[in-house]
């Protein structure tokens, strides 16, 4: 039987320690990858492996989420996570509807919780939900029968994101464990930071955070990252951007968050770009074999230059193309209940 998230929240809290799971025990939502095991996120990547196969096919269709309903809810931005998930779903042949918060009666002023509540009452297998509060897919998954994954909840997380990342680096190096990974920019505001140590710490990837002070959490600037025992005690902080990337595996530019100059973080953009873009001289002090890797959406010129984007090194388009096949394999895995998992993984 699977463990609730509210009974993992009290074993969390009981015995201060994540627990570990696997991806066979039937996982019913994707909120972050705190409680990812390093296996289950190895059995995610397998069947992500299937995936791509499928998606290299001329006929790009099994039947795999045949009669299975899909509600994608996001009352925020996004082209390449709802446009992938989209994918992901009409690959596999389940009904995919999507819901913007525009035009919907969300512009009315309806809650959340009765929008969701619509939407499982229409028979909804799986909801989708991006959302700009922190915390919106776990209220969903607290109140809902259907499966929710999380495809970005305001500064908290990302993990369809963070999971794509790691098989992208996964695809190029043979592994994950022992890159040294170098995240630089926003790192205060991004949800995909924040799963990002999750995920790459759990699979035992060396993590340096590069940003001005403004732009990183506080406890972590106060160094309560580095307590022994805590998740992210590995992760270094650099806030020299040549130090940080000396050595890189992967340069992971993150957007500049706009608003954040606004909100008195940064002097000026051309300051922050001179101070922390990745420009070709830069890239340069990673290894040669280093990978540029980059969410989405860029601001090119700000936190990236157009020939590191474009150039030989970046992945960037093809951490979009893994996007579709990881959110197959997640929506497989949520709806599929794990007997039939075991037998159908081979054949998808
Ligand atoms: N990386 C990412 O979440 O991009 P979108 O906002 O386009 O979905």
């Amino acid at each position: 039987m699977t463990q609730s998230l509210s009974a993992q929240t009290r074993a969390r809290r009981t015995n201060g320690s994540y627990p570990e799971r696997t991806y066979r025990t039937g996982r019913r939502h994707v909120l972050d990858l705190d409680d990812f095991s390093v296996e289950e996120i190895e059995e995610v990547f397998q069947n992500t492996d299937a995936m791509r196969e499928v998606m290299n096919r001329d006929i790009k269709k099994v039947p795999t989420l045949r009669g299975k309903t899909v509600i994608t809810l996001f009352t925020e931005a996004s082209t390449r996570t709802r446009v992938s998930f989209e994918q992901a779903g009409k690959i596999m042949s389940a009904d995919v509807i999507n819901v913007s918060g525009s035009g919907s009666s969300v512009e009315k002023g309806e809650s959340l919780y009765n929008t969701a509540l619509t939407l499982q009452a229409m028979n909804a297998d799986i909801i989708v939900i991006r959302h700009s509060h922190s915390g919106a897919p776990h209220f969903l998954a607290r109140n809902l029968d259907a499966c929710v994954i999380n495809a970005g909840d305001g500064t908290h997380a990302h993990p369809t994101q963070t999971l794509l990342d790691m098989y992208t680096m996964r695809e190029r190096f043979g592994r994950v464990e022992g890159l040294k990974v170098v995240i630089v920019g926003d790192i205060l505001y991004s949800r995909v930071a924040r799963s990002n140590l999750w995920g790459l710490t759990r699979m035992g990837a060396e993590v340096t955070l590069c940003a001005p002070p403004t732009l990183i959490p506080q406890d972590m600037l106060n160094g309560i990252s580095e307590m022994d025992g805590h998740p992210f005690a590995s992760v270094k902080i650099e806030r020299d951007v040549e130090k940080a990337l000396d050595g890189a595996d992967v340069v992971y530019a993150l957007r500049l968050q706009l608003e954040r100059q606004r909100a008195g973080h940064l002097p000026s953009l051309r300051e922050y770009s001179r101070t922390y873009g990745i420009n070709p001289e830069r890239l340069e002090l990673a290894k040669p074999g280093a990978l540029i890797m980059h969410p989405g959406p860029m601001n090119e010129g700000v936190e990236i230059d157009p020939d590191v984007a474009h150039g030989t090194r970046s992945v960037i388009e093809e951490q979009v193309t893994n996007g579709v096949a990881i959110r197959m394999a997640l929506l497989y895995g949520v709806a599929t209940p794990v007997r039939e998992q075991l037998f159908r993984a081979e054949r998808v």
